[in-house]
């Protein structure tokens, strides 16, 4: 049977369309940036769905599919060497929710390979769990594969986790055989040459704890992934996955920045195209998802995979800066399957250009620095060379080991490590810990009663039930007056801090106990309440008032749609591609963090305080409605970087002004925000502006810390609040003259001092020599003071000494 070839987008539509026909609820890939704090970035299909496999989160459909964009740096340094790896690739996925299990997703994955992708099943082998009976039965009794091509395999191989905890279980695999003629016998599934794995079905059927123990999961689900570029290997029948059209075109681009023809390079020209074709898709995706260059986490790795792209083109001889053709190339070229590139192109080709710009300046000076210490023959690169490179020239420490490689020499990566240290130390501070008791308790609770529902954007009061209790950080029964406690209610009127905001503050009350909240901390959806017992005890199952701070939530929810606004102002008066980079909303103001190639200049914040005061007199009806995403973005919503596509959105809306998604707490009008004044504008990274602004009451404070130092400046000044300016400058004016004069008099002093220091002078031999302390005439009056010594000594030396008092020291010329 002949394979039709069919393009990438062919092959994930097919997918798609299969298992939409068989009942499953088609999503849209979520983000890069996963939501899960154990992993920096997405690294297969089913990490959007983790919760949902935990029985955290609702299931979104009993049976859904998906192509999801993934990245994995693992083992980056066998992309381009070998047929098949990748940072970024897709992986297609079905999936299952408690619904069906082993035998649908062994039948479908067969019928979906031969009958939909037409491979010949003469061609196909595959690979169960070495206890899987179950599976083996059903691909030979069911399926009809011969028991030949069924191989058993260990836990290394067929037991899959997407990390050290979680839901995990045995797989099954299919494979490709390349080549059939060589028989039945002796397979090898290890050997890429003849076989390539396409499509991963795992059960999922345990969670993972942190001691490594299995629980089975309340019902089995099925995860899978079929690697989109794998099966365009097979079908597309080009030698490796670079030569598909998903990512041929990248070499193709590459290749003509270098005036070079891949068909005709060697292995590692080759190497080099195929790198920055792989990288270069992963690089322009990440910066879609909001990832910027850093030192610190998925910033590093955008730092490090952009860096080598850089790097391999020059070892192919592109000098010029050239990542901007290659993410305008990797957005052509992924856009009509993620139109959100198109949405954020300028964005991404403005960071692309300035990180390469940055690495260029530093790495010229770098090369040579490594060139030289090459050139010396050493026997390694030491530990410490290799961290200079790093630190101050950029140089992703990977990248020096491959130079080093290529003049064989290894790198002391012992030595670097310890150079690291005080970095590691920064990163770990820096990075999201998971505090394990505070999820101990919240497994706990999970487990017996669901979540905590919250009705926090209805009403601010209710009673409800204590479910878990920390002391002191540690679960509990009870709390006693004077413990720091962490709450778990079974429902709350507490906002959790979430997307920017500020969780709400307030008491839970009952006539036992009194607790203070100051912080509420949002799970996934577990709320979790701090503060401390003002009074009298509490414990596991006791109801209480939950009461939240009235004056501080107001003001909290006026900073917030206050922020809705500022993010509409700019794009009407800057630039509509303006894009949020982070926000803050706190009691006391808001921090709004976006993308602008540029300052914001004074007048263009004049207009839009202005614009913002004219839409709160207007008094906009605030309109707040749950609906599918894809209905909110066709409405125009402004949506952020991870929400997770196919589910029910929350938009603010202000209409005629501002359309968010948004999981925030608002004011009822715009008027409620009273007043809108900007504090300050400026840059926080690159790329990156910051502006802080007030609303509302929180406003008032603000303006009598400010009053309070105009007021002290009039008095001191004894002036009217509009001459301060006047008079400052006026006593700067006098300053600068005084300075001048001050100077004057000194070089004149000095002048005379040293006259008066020649007849001090010793003679020896043929020298004068004079050594003389120069009190009270300021460094520059010791320098002409010097200067006139030495004309006037002729062949000698003169030693000036003066004592400065604060602090303690001794001038020397
Ligand atoms: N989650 C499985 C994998 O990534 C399907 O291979």
């Amino acid at each position: 049977m002949a394979i039709t070839p069919r393009s990438g987008s062919e092959i994930r539509a097919a997918f798609l369309k299969f298992f939409e026909q068989r009942g499953h609820k088609p999503m849209a890939s979520a983000s890069l940036v996963p939501e899960d704090p154990t992993v920096l970035l997405t690294i297969a299909g089913m990490l959007p769905f983790k919760p949902v496999f935990l029985g955290q989160q609702q299931r979104p459909a009993a049976r859904v599919t998906s192509s999801q964009k993934c990245i994995r740096t693992n083992d980056i340094e066998n992309v381009g060497r070998t047929a098949r790896h990748h940072t970024y690739f897709e992986m297609l996925g079905n999936f299952s929710f408690a619904d069906y299990f082993k035998e649908e997703a062994i039948k479908w994955a067969w019928e979906l390979s031969t009958e939909v992708y037409g491979l010949d099943p003469k061609n196909l082998v595959v690979s169960v769990f070495r206890e899987d009976d179950e599976a083996e039965q059903i691909w030979r009794d069911l399926v009809g594969v011969k028991p030949n091509r069924i191989i058993r395999m260990d836990e290394a191989d067929n037991f899959w986790a997407s990390g050290p905890t979680g839901p995990c279980g045995p797989c099954s695999e299919i494979y490709y055989d390349f080549k059939p003629e060589l028989g039945d016998i002796g397979i090898d599934l290890e050997d890429d040459s003849r076989f390539i794995e396409f499509y991963n079905l795992v059960f999922m059927q345990y969670n993972r704890n942190a001691e490594g123990e299995l629980t089975p999961l309340a019902k089995p689900c099925i995860d899978t992934g079929m690697g989109l570029e794998r099966m365009a290997q097979i079908l597309q029948q080009v030698p490796n996955n670079y030569e598909t059209d998903l990512i041929y075109p990248l070499i193709e681009t590459a290749a003509n920045l270098a005036a070079i023809n891949y068909q005709n390079l060697d292995s590692k020209g080759q190497t080099s195209l195929k790198v920055i074709a792989d990288h270069s898709r992963a690089i322009t995706q990440l910066i879609c998802d909001g990832v910027t260059a850093s030192n610190l986490g998925r910033g590093y790795i955008l730092r490090r995979l952009l860096r080598r792209v850089v790097r391999h083109g020059r070892l192919l001889g592109i000098e010029k800066p050239f990542l901007a053709t290659m993410g305008e190339a990797s957005i052509a070229l992924m856009a009509a399957a993620y139109p959100q590139l198109l949405e954020r192109r300028e964005l991404i080709l403005v960071e692309l250009a300035r990180e390469e710009t940055r690495f260029l300046e530093t790495l010229d000076r770098g090369e040579k620095l490594l060139a030289e210490l090459l050139a010396a023959n050493p026997l390694q690169i030491s530990g410490e060379q290799a961290f200079e490179l790093y630190d101050t020239y950029g140089f992703p420490l990977e990248l020096t080991e491959e130079i080093a490689a290529e003049h064989g020499l290894k790198v002391d990566l012992a030595g670097f490590e310890m150079a690291m240290q005080a970095q590691r130390e920064r990163a770990k501070a820096a990075a999201v810990s998971i505090d394990l008791t505070l999820q101990a308790a919240i497994d706990q609770v999970v487990a017996v009663s669901a979540i905590t529902t919250f009705n926090g954007y209805k009403q601010l009061n209710q009673t409800a039930t204590a479910l878990a209790l920390l002391v002191n950080g540690a679960v509990a029964q009870q709390a006693n007056s004077g413990d720091q406690v962490q709450l778990i209610l079974d429902a709350t009127p507490f906002y959790g801090e979430g997307g920017g905001q500020v969780g709400d503050q307030g008491l839970l009350a009952n006539s036992a106990v009194k607790v203070a909240i100051n912080s509420v901390t949002r799970n996934r959806n577990v709320y979790v309440h701090s503060g401390q017992v003002e009074s009298g005890s509490i414990a596991v199952g006791d109801v209480v008032q939950a009461q939240v701070d009235r004056f501080s939530r107001s003001r909290a929810q006026a900073n917030h749609t206050a922020t809705h606004l500022l993010q509409a102002a700019l794009k009407q008066l800057v630039d509509p591609a303006i894009s949020q980079a982070g926000s803050l909303v706190d009691f006391d103001r808001l921090r709004f963090d976006f993308h602008s190639p540029r300052a914001i200049t004074p007048s263009e914040l004049d207009q839009i305080e202005a614009l913002i005061n004219s839409w709160i007199t207007a008094a906009h009806s605030l309109q707040v409605s749950e609906m599918p995403i894809e209905q909110a973005k066709a409405a125009g919503a402004v949506a952020m970087f991870g929400e997770k596509y196919g589910d029910l959105v929350r938009v603010v809306d202000v209409p005629g002004v501002s359309m968010e998604l948004c999981g925030g707490t608002h004011v009822a009008n715009s008027a409620e925000l009273g007043v809108f004044k900007i504090i300050s504008e400026a840059g926080v990274a690159a790329g990156v502006r910051r502006i802080e602004a007030v609303a509302g009451s929180a406003l008032l404070p603000y303006l009598n810390q400010r009053d309070e130092v105009v007021k002290a400046l009039t008095e001191r000044f004894k002036v009217q609040p509009t001459e301060i300016l006047e008079r400052v400058a006026l006593l700067q004016e006098e300053l600068k003259a005084t300075g001048k004069a001050l100077a004057a008099a000194r070089e004149e002093l000095a002048l005379v001092k040293a006259a008066a220091l020649l007849n001090q002078a010793e003679t020896v031999g043929d020298y004068q020599i004079l050594v003389a302390r120069l009190d009270g005439i300021g460094a520059d009056g010791m320098q002409t003071a010097a200067q006139q010594l030495q004309e006037q000594l002729g062949d000698g030396a003169a030693v000036l000494l003066a004592g400065v008092a604060e602090p303690a020291k001794v001038a020397l010329v």
